[in-house]
């Protein structure tokens, strides 16, 4: 027996990263996952690793979300592969990095409409289907950005965009309640994924500036972030709306 037996989940950005592993971690679980994500290959590979696992999983890719008409067909579509929704896990986004005044108008605007827009949209228009299984849950990504400020590297988009999800959270939350909808956010610290660790490479500099906030001195792994979305999404959280969960190594206490 799985935690999300039975459970429908829509999990955007699924073709790396966190995403992947949440897609394994929630169809172990017992869930069925439709898993979207911009980038067609890669997300089929996450399809592929799933089934191979004896999970159950559709791709749908390649999907924009940052397009409200995109992010509205993804959701009517999401909802008519298992017969309905009973949680959304908005992990997809992107996000530019720069100090203030070099930050441009349009990094600016890209950063707010990856990072906010796309759980918006994906939440706004799932919101009748969850309402028509009796209520469900939303779980927005944040970022421990949003809770403090952070120099490596400058992050002033990400920072505002993320305390945005944070807030954006407690409002769903609050309009949720009455319709059996529970909200939550996780904000993570530094999550050392695939591509981040090839991007990182050998540059221990680097790797030692954005893990020195932590008291844990290491980066995350994604199953750190993804157990506790799993956690939140099971009825077994069914107390727990409107709050935002660190998982940062401690990276916020101090
Ligand atoms: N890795 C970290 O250190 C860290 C820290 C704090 C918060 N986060 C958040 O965690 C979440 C997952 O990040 P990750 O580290 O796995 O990064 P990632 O880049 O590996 O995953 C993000 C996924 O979203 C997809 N995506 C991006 N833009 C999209 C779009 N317009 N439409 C559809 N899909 C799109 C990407 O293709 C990718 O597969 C993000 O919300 C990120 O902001 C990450």
């Amino acid at each position: 027996m799985g935690t999300l037996d039975g459970k429908v989940v829509l999990i955007t950005g699924t073709a790396g990263g966190q995403g992947r592993v949440a897609a394994q971690v929630f169809t172990r679980e017992g869930a069925r996952v439709v898993g979207a994500d911009i980038q067609a290959a890669a997300n089929a590979e996450t399809v592929e690793l799933v089934r191979r696992a004896g999970g159950e999983m559709t791709g749908i890719a390649p999907v924009d979300l940052t397009d409200p008409g995109q992010a509205r067909r993804l959701v009517e579509r999401a909802a008519g592969v298992y017969g309905g929704l009973d949680v959304v896990y908005n992990n997809a986004a992107f996000q530019r990095f720069g100090p203030v005044p070099d930050f441009s108008v349009e990094d600016w605007r890209t950063t707010v409409t990856a990072e906010l827009d796309i759980p918006f949209f994906v939440s706004k228009f799932a919101w009748p289907h969850l309402v028509a299984r009796g209520g469900g849950v939303i779980i927005n990504v944040a970022s421990m950005a949003g809770m403090i400020g952070g120099h490596v590297p400058p992050m002033v988009g990400h920072s505002a965009a993320n305390a945005g999800v944070i807030g954006m959270t407690r409002q769903m939350a609050l309009e949720g309640a009455p319709v059996g909808i529970r909200a939550v956010a996780i904000s993570p610290g530094p999550i050392l994924t695939p591509a981040s660790d090839r991007d990182l490479g050998d540059d221990r500099a680097a790797r030692d500036a954005i893990t020195a906030k932590t008291l844990l001195k290491r980066f995350g792994r994604p199953e750190e972030v993804v157990e506790l979305a799993a956690f939140l999404a099971s009825d077994r959280a069914s107390y727990i709306t409107g709050a935002n969960y660190p998982v940062d190594g401690g990276a916020t206490a101090w």
